[in-house]
């Protein structure tokens, strides 16, 4: 089976903190389908099951992926560490856009690994994802979307995405009602230009 390319028109972004070992990335070479579908196979990401690598080649490359990866320590040297690659990083969390990379963003696949859960990563990946999905980089932008479930997660996305809540999806195969969230980054509300 064949993928579709990486997003071509959108230079990769790093996002780093001073003395921290994780950082946030779209760099596409450093997605690892293994520790993804591993993250898949566990529990507390309900709505999910693994894939056939192939298949998720395809929906993580086919998407704007924002990795969280934690650096180890194997690097031979500095400059080793300073140049992140698959080999010398594991990821730990992700975002998944699934987007035409100009007007609209669908996000799916939030996770951050459980054993490093509650330390502001999550937050921090939802910001990533906020600043690129805005306005001010993607001046088309018309709407951005995403399905949660809880209060507290429906909270968390109307603070850093400015989300609203939309309509509701009774779900009795996964035991849960889904709330379609959705925001319009910078509408302005007296065209009705580029508004759908
Ligand atoms: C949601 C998730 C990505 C947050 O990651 P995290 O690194 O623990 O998040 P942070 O430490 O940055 O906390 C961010 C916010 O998430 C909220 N939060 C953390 N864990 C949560 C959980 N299990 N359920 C709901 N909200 C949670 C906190 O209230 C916090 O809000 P605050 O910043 O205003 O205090 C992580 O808990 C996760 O992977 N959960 C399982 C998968 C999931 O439910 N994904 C979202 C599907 S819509």
């Amino acid at each position: 089976m064949s993928f579709t390319p990486p997003m071509a028109s959108i230079a990769p972004r790093t996002w780093n903190r001073d003395n921290s070992d994780f950082f946030i990335s779209t760099d596409p070479s450093l997605l690892s389908i293994e520790a993804v579908n591993a993250a898949y196979a566990r529990d507390f990401l309900y709505w999910v099951k693994p894939f056939e690598e192939d298949v998720l080649r395809q929906m993580l490359h086919g998407s704007m992926s924002f990795g969280v990866y934690k650096r180890i320590s194997s690097a031979q040297s500095q400059d080793e560490l300073n140049a992140p690659s698959a080999d010398n990083t594991e990821q730990i969390g992700l975002a998944r856009m699934v987007t035409d990379g100009v007007t609209f963003g669908y996000l799916t696949d939030v996770y951050v690994l459980p054993e490093y859960q509650g330390h502001g990563l999550g937050r921090w990946l939802v910001e990533c994802v906020s600043e690129v999905f805005s306005k001010q980089n993607m001046p088309h932008i018309r709407r951005n979307m995403l399905l949660t479930t809880n209060d507290e997660m429906q909270q968390f996305y109307a603070k850093i995405l400015d989300m609203k809540l939309v309509g509701h999806e009774e779900r009795k195969d996964i035991g849960a009602d889904l709330v379609f969230m959705c925001a319009r980054p910078g509408a302005d509300t007296t065209t009705s230009n580029n508004s759908e």
